[in-house]
C-alpha cells in the first residue's frame, strides 16, 4: 500500500511525499488584493508539504468573495505573489494557486458590484463584508452571452499565476462558489445550455477547465470538487450522475489532478474514483466539520485509492505537519478564533516541533 511518505510524480512535479496542504482562505492580503511578506513566510514555513494549494484567489473583481482575499488580476497583484512563490521554492516546496470565483457568495460592500450567479437566487447565510457579516445578496443572473467571459476569467488568472511563479492552478469547483453554483440544482435554475440538464449543469465547469488548459496546459491544471456538500445552500440533485458525467468530460484532458472532498457517501466516492483514473487528491473531512483530517483518515483514503491526501486545519497549527506525521509527533489543534482575524497571530507563530536534546 502507498504511504503518505512515498514520492509521487504529479505532472512535471516530483513530490517528495503525498501530503498536500489544502486551500485555506486566511484573509491577510492588502485591501487591494496583494499578497504580503507575512503570506510569503506562512507558505514558506509549510514548504515541506508535497504540494501546497494556496488560499482562494479571485480571478476578477466581481469574483471576490471576502474582504482581504488576494487576487490574480492586476500587475501589482502578480508582482506581490512573486516573493511568495519564490519563498516556497527556495525552501524546497511546490505551490498551486486556487482560483476562486465567489459568484453569488459575495457582496457589493466588498466589491462595489452586484454579485453574479447562474440565477437570481441568493446563497443561504451571511457573507463577510468590510462592515461585518451581511445576508447574502440576490445575485444578477448572468446572460448566456456573458458566461464564456466568466469561464475565461479562470484561464486569465491561471496565466497570471504562472507569470507569478505558481507551479499550476486549482480551479475551485467546490463548496458552493461559482462553479459549484452552476453544478447545483437549487442555485442554477437556468433553462439555456448552462442549466436544466446534467449536461447543462456541468457545462460551465468544463468550459472553465478547457479555457485554463488552453492557457497553461493540462498538466498544470487541477480542479476541486465537493459532491453533494450543499454549502451556501447550493444543493445538488442526482449527485452520482452529475459527477460521473463531469469526470467523464474532464477525462478528455490530461489534468494534473482532481481534488475530491469526501462530502458524499463512500460508495459514490468510490464510483467517482472509477470514473477518473488520473491523479486523485482526497480531502477526507467535511469542510469546517467536527472531524479534522488526521493520519488514520488519510491512510484510509490512500487504501481506498487516493494518490494524495490534503490536510487543512492541521496545517494551520503544524507548519511541519509532514515531519510530525512521519515521526508520530503530537499534532497541535488550531485556534478557530484566528482563522480570519488578520495579522500574524495564529498565522506565523505556530512553531515547528522541537525535539528534546
Ligand atoms: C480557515 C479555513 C479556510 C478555508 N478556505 C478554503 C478555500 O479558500 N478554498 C477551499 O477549497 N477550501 C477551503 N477550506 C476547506 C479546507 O480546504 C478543507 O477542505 C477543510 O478544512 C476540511 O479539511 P481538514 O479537516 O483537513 O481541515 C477552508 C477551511 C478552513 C478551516
Amino acid at each position: 500500500m502507498n504511504t503518505l511518505f512515498d514520492r509521487y510524480q504529479l505532472g512535471d512535479l516530483a513530490l517528495p511525499n503525498r501530503v498536500v496542504m489544502a486551500p485555506m482562505t486566511r484573509v491577510r492580503a492588502t485591501a487591494d488584493g496583494r499578497a504580503t511578506p507575512s503570506m510569503a513566510a506562512y507558505y514558506a514555513q509549510r514548504a515541506t508539504a508535497g504540494l501546497i494549494v494556496s488560499e482562494g484567489v479571485q480571478p476578477n473583481r466581481i469574483g471576490q468573495s471576502n474582504p482581504g482575499t488576494p487576487g490574480l488580476v492586476t500587475p501589482e497583484q502578480v508582482a506581490a505573489w512573486r516573493p511568495v512563490t519564490d519563498a516556497v521554492h527556495v525552501n524546497g516546496g511546490r505551490i498551486f494557486a486556487q482560483i476562486m470565483h465567489g459568484g453569488r457568495v459575495s457582496h457589493p460592500d466588498t466589491t462595489g458590484l452586484q454579485p453574479v450567479g447562474p440565477s437570481a437566487v441568493p446563497a443561504t447565510g451571511d457573507v463577510f463584508t468590510p462592515n461585518g457579516p451581511r445576508p447574502a445578496p440576490v445575485p444578477r443572473a448572468l446572460a448566456t452571452a456573458e458566461i464564456p467571459e466568466q469561464a475565461r476569467s479562470y484561464a486569465d488568472a491561471a496565466r497570471l499565476g504562472v507569470d507569478a511563479g505558481f507551479d499550476g492552478v486549482e480551479l475551485h469547483g467546490a463548496n458552493g462558489y461559482l462553479i459549484g453554483q452552476f453544478l447545483s440544482s437549487s442555485a442554477n435554475l437556468r433553462t439555456d445550455a448552462y442549466g436544466a440538464t446534467i449536461a447543462g449543469r456541468i457545462r460551465f465547469a468544463v468550459e472553465a477547465v478547457e479555457a485554463t488548459v488552453d492557457a497553461i496546459g493540462a498538466r498544470r491544471t487541477g480542479i476541486r470538487l465537493s459532491p453533494g456538500a450543499g454549502l451556501w445552500g447550493a444543493q445538488e440533485s442526482d449527485v452520482p450522475e452529475l459527477y460521473t458525467a463531469l469526470l467523464a468530460e474532464l477525462s478528455r484532458f490530461d489534468l494534473a489532478y482532481i481534488h475530491l472532498e469526501a462530502t458524499t457517501d463512500t460508495d459514490t466516492l468510490l464510483e467517482l474514483r472509477k470514473a477518473w483514473d488520473g491523479p486523485l487528491i482526497v480531502n477526507p473531512a467535511f469542510p469546517m466539520g467536527p472531524q479534522r483530517t488526521d493520519r488514520s483518515s488519510a491512510d484510509h483514503w490512500l487504501d481506498l485509492g487516493a494518490d494524495l491526501i490534503s490536510f487543512g486545519r492541521a496545517f494551520i497549527s503544524n507548519p511541519d505537519l509532514v515531519e510530525r506525521l512521519r515521526a508520530q509527533l503530537p499534532i497541535v489543534e488550531d485556534d478557530q478564533a484566528t482563522w480570519y482575524q488578520g495579522g500574524d497571530t495564529g498565522y506565523l507563530d505556530y512553531p515547528a516541533y522541537r525535539h528534546a536534546a
